[in-house]
């Protein structure tokens, strides 16, 4: 068994696998009958905690699916419904856990969290997100960049505003996946220096770029976030959107990159102040196979984990 917690731990071989079987998963569920064997029945007989510590929308929904869709059954915790929010240990946590279920997903606060979880459970924990890292987003957007423009190896990714989480992740995908990433946003909201020295450190070119007109010349993929994520400050809101303001993606900007540029969104999306309707109901938008996406990648990050 395997834990999937970081793009930047996992092996970048294993990576791509995972792609490539995530790509045949969804041909096979589009081209095939409901009910196949292969894919249809690979968690028959077995259970999957998925732990929210925080709201979820996709996660939720795209884990739960996903479980189902391979025959198994899921059990969704609310964090502050179990003793976890109460002054039970993740450690102890983790071993009651896994007398019972056989793999856990879990959304989280900071990344020790799930590094403890993971270093106490004997069953695997895949990382639903934490405020440092959102590793199952970044395989449904490789999955989804490859499926409209081919290999994504050698693009300029360009990511706008905020160098949060979602940021962190990319750049750790810049790195195994051998992509290009320019950052433009404000100096006090860079992102991780270590996810920034893990991508160059294999191989990646990163540029922070003030000025976001420059920084998308040639973008070949443009993604942003929301201005406030849930570990943020709800106090910091108004500063964070003065800040962020000159980073919307918007049409001036998507017209400044490559003219079959395309634009993704994690989602949820805040239309108006991160990106405009426009841009995501556009032409370059792909922002809802990106949501579907979190399925099939999903879905192979479980095989992975369990060796199926
Ligand atoms: N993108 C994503 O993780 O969405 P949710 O917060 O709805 O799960
Ligand atoms: N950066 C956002 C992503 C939500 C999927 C957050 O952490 O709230």
């Amino acid at each position: 068994m395997k834990h999937f917690l970081d793009l930047h731990t996992t092996d970048a071989d294993e990576l791509r696998q995972i792609i490539e079987h995530a790509r045949s998963i969804k041909v096979s569920r589009d081209g095939r009958p409901k009910g196949m064997p292969d894919d249809e029945q690979a968690l028959a007989g077995r259970i999957v905690a998925l732990i929210f510590e925080k709201p979820s929308t996709r996660t939720r929904v795209s884990f739960d699916v996903g479980v189902r869709q391979m025959g198994g059954q899921t059990l969704v915790l609310s964090g502050q419904e179990m003793q976890l929010g109460h002054g039970e240990t993740i450690a102890d946590t983790a071993r009651v856990l896994s007398r019972f279920v056989d793999m856990i997903m879990i959304r989280t606060f900071d990344e020790s969290i799930l590094h403890e979880l993971a270093e106490h459970a004997t069953v695997p924990v895949i990382n639903g997100l934490t405020d440092n890292s959102h590793p199952c987003q970044i395989m449904a957007d490789i999955l989804t960049y490859e499926e409209h423009r081919g290999s994504i190896k050698g693009r300029k990714v360009v990511w706008a505003g905020d160098g949060n989480n979602v940021c962190a992740s990319f750049l750790h995908a810049a790195g195994q996946f051998g992509f290009d990433l320019t950052f433009t946003g404000p100096m006090q909201l860079d992102p991780d220096p270590k996810a920034v020295g893990f991508a160059r450190d294999h191989g990646a070119t990163v540029i922070i770029e003030r000025d976001p007109m420059r920084a998308v010349e040639d973008a070949d993929l443009i993604v942003t976030d929301t201005w406030v994520s849930m570990h943020d400050a709800q106090s910091a809101r108004e500063r964070r959107h003065n800040m962020l303001r000159p980073y919307q993606v918007n049409d001036a900007l998507m017209a400044a990159a490559k003219p079959d540029a395309l634009f993704m969104h994690c989602l949820p999306a805040h239309r108006g102040e991160e990106v405009t309707s426009s841009v995501m109901d556009g032409p370059q938008s792909v922002i809802f196979d990106e949501a579907e996406n979190r399925l099939h990648a999903q879905k192979a990050v479980m095989r992975w984990c369990l060796g199926l």
